[in-house]
């Protein structure tokens, strides 16, 4: 599939690295290129195991197009945010685990994609940020709701009211990323680590994800049901016999993926 803002490369194990590639505006992110997005997340293929996404250039996403936003009329604006968050969406019930490498700006519609991903990793030159208020507008591509769940309501009020950018460390400080890298190592570091998550039973990291998911957005006796409910379906996979009978004959098994 050819797309006009995204380029999509192949590595090794099932990983793809998906960089937004709308450099000379920052990767800000408009109705084309979320479309294009939205396709690529509701059209991920078998054998992928992990995707890393990071940004072209020196921002990873600035945020939403401000020049496409400028004009909207009210129901325009409502519009444009249902699409950024339905395609976010796409990205957070992705079958596999997407690894966001935060290699620059991730401001508004950028930092809000960051939350979308499964992992944050970042560079030393990343910043993140809700600038929304700045512009007159809150966040529209979900970030007063998963900014909240991500790192606790007190920061994610003081990152929204304040729109101030944090830099990587006070990013790893308040929980918003797992690591922080050299610029030049960040994309290894990703790679690293979906390679650690595709070496494990696909179907087994895809139940994981779905009850952390779905599970994080209900009741706790919904939650457990929902685990238990995907427990008993590895049970049904021909990678659990394969584990289990290999860890007890002390040996290592490929897992096929089901
Ligand atoms: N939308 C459209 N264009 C953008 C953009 C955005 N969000 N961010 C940057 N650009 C464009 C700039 O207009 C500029 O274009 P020109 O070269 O044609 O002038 C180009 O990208 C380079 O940007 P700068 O010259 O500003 O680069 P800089 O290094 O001086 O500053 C920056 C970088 C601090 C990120 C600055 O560009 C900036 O503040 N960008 C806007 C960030 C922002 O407010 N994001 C939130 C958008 S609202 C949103 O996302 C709502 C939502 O939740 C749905």
């Amino acid at each position: 599939m050819d797309y006009k803002y995204l380029i999509v490369e192949k590595k090794p194990h099932g990983i793809l690295l998906l960089t937004l590639n709308r450099e000379k505006s920052l990767n800000a992110l408009n109705s084309e290129m979320l479309k294009e997005l939205h396709k690529f997340f509701a059209r991920v293929e078998d054998d992928v195991r992990c995707i890393i996404v990071t940004g072209a250039g020196k921002a990873f996403v600035a945020g939403a197009d401000i020049g496409e936003m400028a004009n909207f009329s009210a129901s325009e604006a409502y519009d444009f945010a249902k699409l950024g968050m339905d395609t976010f969406m796409e990205i957070e019930r992705c079958r596999v685990p997407v690894i966001a490498a935060v290699n620059g700006f991730a401001l508004g519609g950028g930092c809000e994609i960051s939350i979308a991903c499964d992992i944050r990793l970042a560079s030393t030159k990343a910043k993140f940020g809700q600038p929304e208020v700045g512009l007159g507008i809150t966040p529209g591509f979900g970030g007063t709701q998963r900014l909240s769940r991500t790192i606790g309501p007190g920061y994610a009020k003081e990152l929204i009211y304040t729109a101030e950018t944090i830099d990587a460390k006070k990013a790893l400080e308040i929980g918003l990323v797992n690591s922080v890298y050299e610029p030049d190592e960040l994309i290894d570091k990703a790679i690293e680590m979906a390679e650690k998550i595709a070496r494990n039973a696909p179907k087994a990291v895809e139940y994981s994800k779905q009850s952390i998911v779905n599970g994080s957005q209900t009741d706790i006796d919904t939650a457990m049901q929902i685990e238990k409910t995907h427990f008993g379906l590895c049970f049904a996979t021909n990678d659990q016999k394969e584990g289990m009978k290999a860890f007890l004959n002390k040996g290592k098994t490929e897992f096929k993926g089901k």
